[in-house]
């Protein structure tokens, strides 16, 4: 029997088929990197990565990751919390980002006393809408098995389906999943 990759794999796949060289993409929560690296290897050579988390052990990790695959020269790694990414960022970003992606809750292995929230993330998605260009695509990853992870993921869902054109969202939900798993969401421009 196969089995079935976890969503992070899945993540990988469906910004995968939007990604191309020379792209410029953005994770608004780089915990230990594996999703920077993703990107940074999608974007390739000529293509940047902004990487935003509010920890500085989580930037240090994903630092590490990316050094150790030889892949720091097209990574930017900010230490903010991505309820500010407009103004980190810069505005001129608006409309030039391909993908973004969302991987909320906790710092794996940390002591779990920094956590996303609606509070932050529901602006960061607002902000991170307007930095994808035609064609790019927003992933975003909640997990409800923390205290908040619920309201959390109820917020990004509502924030999700008042969303219009020119957006498309859709929940990815592979058959069998169990009611508790993360929550995948996708918003395509
Ligand atoms: C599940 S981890 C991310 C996993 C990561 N993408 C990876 O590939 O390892 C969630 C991260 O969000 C960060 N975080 C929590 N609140 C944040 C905020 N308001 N702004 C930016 N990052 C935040 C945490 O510090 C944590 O590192």
């Amino acid at each position: 029997m196969t089995r079935r990759p976890p969503l992070t794999a899945r993540v990988h796949e469906l910004l995968s088929s939007v990604l191309r060289h020379g792209d410029t993409a953005v994770d608004a929560t780089a915990g230990n990197g594996l999703d920077t690296l993703f990107l940074c290897r999608a974007v390739g050579v000529d293509g940047h990565v902004y990487a935003l988390d509010l920890q500085a052990a989580a930037l240090d990790a994903t630092r590490r990751r990316l050094h150790a695959a030889g892949m720091l020269a097209r990574t930017r790694l900010i230490q903010a919390d991505h309820a500010e990414l407009l103004a980190v960022l810069g505005h001129e970003l608006q409309g030039r980002v391909r993908a973004v992606t969302f991987n909320l809750g906790y710092l794996p292995g940390s002591d779990r006393e920094v956590v996303t929230s609606a509070a932050s993330t529901v602006p960061a998605l607002r902000q991170a809408s307007t930095l994808l260009m035609p064609g790019g695509r927003m992933s975003i990853l909640a997990y409800t098995g923390h205290p908040g992870g619920h309201l959390e993921a109820r917020a990004v869902e509502e924030w999700a389906n008042a969303l219009g054109r020119p957006f498309l969202v859709r929940e990815v939900r592979p058959p069998g999943t169990p009611e508790a798993a993360p929550r995948l969401l996708v918003v395509d421009r």
